[in-house]
């Protein structure tokens, strides 16, 4: 007889957006009358660019053509897609990465899902908390993760890193030292970020506990101060300590185009162990590359029109941010985020759970939001609005709240 994996047993069902579309369905149906707005789910709306469609459409006409037709991409990446991204993300901050440290993937949920098959089940990792889902989860299928307590909402063999107002959402070293520290700056949700010295500290911190640092930087491209780094290699050391991924789509809209990419330097090994080697391994054995018409545009995104209209892209959901946070503010709530990150991360008031208040703003504005208790328990008390909604969405959202 066969058996299943139990470590799937043991997940919690991932209740936070299919709870949201009920109780939204619901309340829509009793009332269809009313208009909701959606500032909840971390999608964009604005188009692909249109030099990147441009792009897209030549590679299209080139794959109905025998004399260009491509097959299967090489499984790490083309060389022109890796080539324009070590110049333009890492050589152009003065970070040396090479081409070949770049593998190229569908995006960074399946990479930050993937990443922790090259490391040993025996590992402890350590998550900020609140936290994007995938990095816990991906490793409790893995079976890295002990036991859940319901009541805590907590993994026995996870370490959490609060990140609250308190400490201004910046994680502090656990007591307890962990093998894998998981780490995404900007944030999703709190939408917050740390300074290049403190990214340095933990650096520094890694290096002299023999960790690894899984940085996910999916939002790097609305970085708007100056003092942040865009990239963990802009860090002294970070390329014995860290993995960087990144992705396309949030800086460019390919949230349903997919791609994305995982930086694993060639000097980051465990003891004689090459993880550069072992990623490449995997990525060959598991992946068959990004698609020839999405790899073209990505390379798009790095032209000099791709770059220009993907900084207005950038400008108007930071705009929106804008609105948000300086809304929100005149309100009367206590906001962060949105600065260097499209999400806005607002403190409940009249100690209203995520819950409570996800229920108050829908049924009195009709706008819809997402609980911060659904990324971990210290997001409890939180709720976060995304900016990735129209510019008159965003507005009329505003509008109503501040009638409440
Ligand atoms: C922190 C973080 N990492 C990764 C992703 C997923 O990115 P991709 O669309 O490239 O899979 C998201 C998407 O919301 C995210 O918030």
């Amino acid at each position: 007889m066969f058996k299943v994996n139990d470590n799937y047993q043991k997940l919690p069902g991932s209740y936070l957006f299919s709870t949201i579309a009920k109780k939204v369905n619901t309340y829509s149906t009793a009332n269809p009358d009313k208009s909701i707005i959606r500032l909840g789910i971390g999608d964009v709306t604005q188009p692909i660019a249109p030099s990147i469609i441009a792009a897209m459409h030549n590679a299209v006409d080139e794959m109905g053509n025998a004399a260009t037709f491509r097959g299967y991409a090489p499984d790490l990446g083309y060389e022109f897609l890796r080539s324009a991204i070590a110049k333009n993300d890492y050589a152009a901050r003065c970070c040396d990465i090479s081409a070949d440290e770049i593998f190229v993937s569908d995006g960074a949920k399946s990479d930050s899902g993937n990443i922790q098959e090259i490391f040993s089940v025996d590992n402890k990792i350590a998550v900020c908390d609140p936290v994007y889902p995938v990095y816990v989860d991906s490793n409790v299928m893995a079976g890295r993760t002990g036991t859940y307590d319901p009541k805590t909402e907590m993994w026995s063999d996870v370490i959490y890193m609060p990140c609250t107002m308190e400490n201004n959402f910046v994680p502090e070293f656990p007591k307890e030292t962990p093998d894998i520290i998981y780490l995404c700056l900007p944030n999703n949700p709190t939408g917050t970020t740390i300074t290049k010295s403190q990214l340095q500290e933990w650096v520094d911190y890694a290096n002299k506990n023999g960790a690894v640092i899984i940085y996910d930087a999916a939002y790097e491209a609305y970085i708007s101060e100056d003092d942040v780094a865009h990239s963990i290699y802009e860090c002294e050391g970070a390329k014995t300590c860290a993995i960087e991924l990144r992705s396309f789509s949030k800086n460019a809209g390919f949230t349903g185009v997919r791609l994305g990419f995982t930086v694993v330097p060639k000097e980051l090994k465990c003891g004689d162990v090459s993880l550069h080697a072992m990623w490449a391994r995997r990525h060959g054995t598991k992946f068959n590359g990004a698609p020839y018409i999405v790899q073209r545009a990505g390379e798009a995104v790095y032209s000099d029109a791709g770059k220009a209209e993907l900084k207005q892209q950038v400008a108007y959901y930071m705009n929106n941010a804008k609105t948000i946070k300086e809304g929100l503010k005149d309100a009367g709530y206590t906001v962060f985020g949105g600065v260097n990150a499209p999400y806005i991360w607002l403190k409940t008031p009249d100690q209203m759970t995520s819950w409570e208040f996800f229920d108050y703003l829908l049924e009195n504005a009709n706008v819809v939001g997402t609980p911060g208790s659904g990324f971990g328990p210290s997001g409890e008390g939180y709720f976060r609005l995304t900016a990735f909604g129209s510019y008159e969405n965003t507005v009329a959202a505003l509008e109503r709240i501040k009638k409440l």
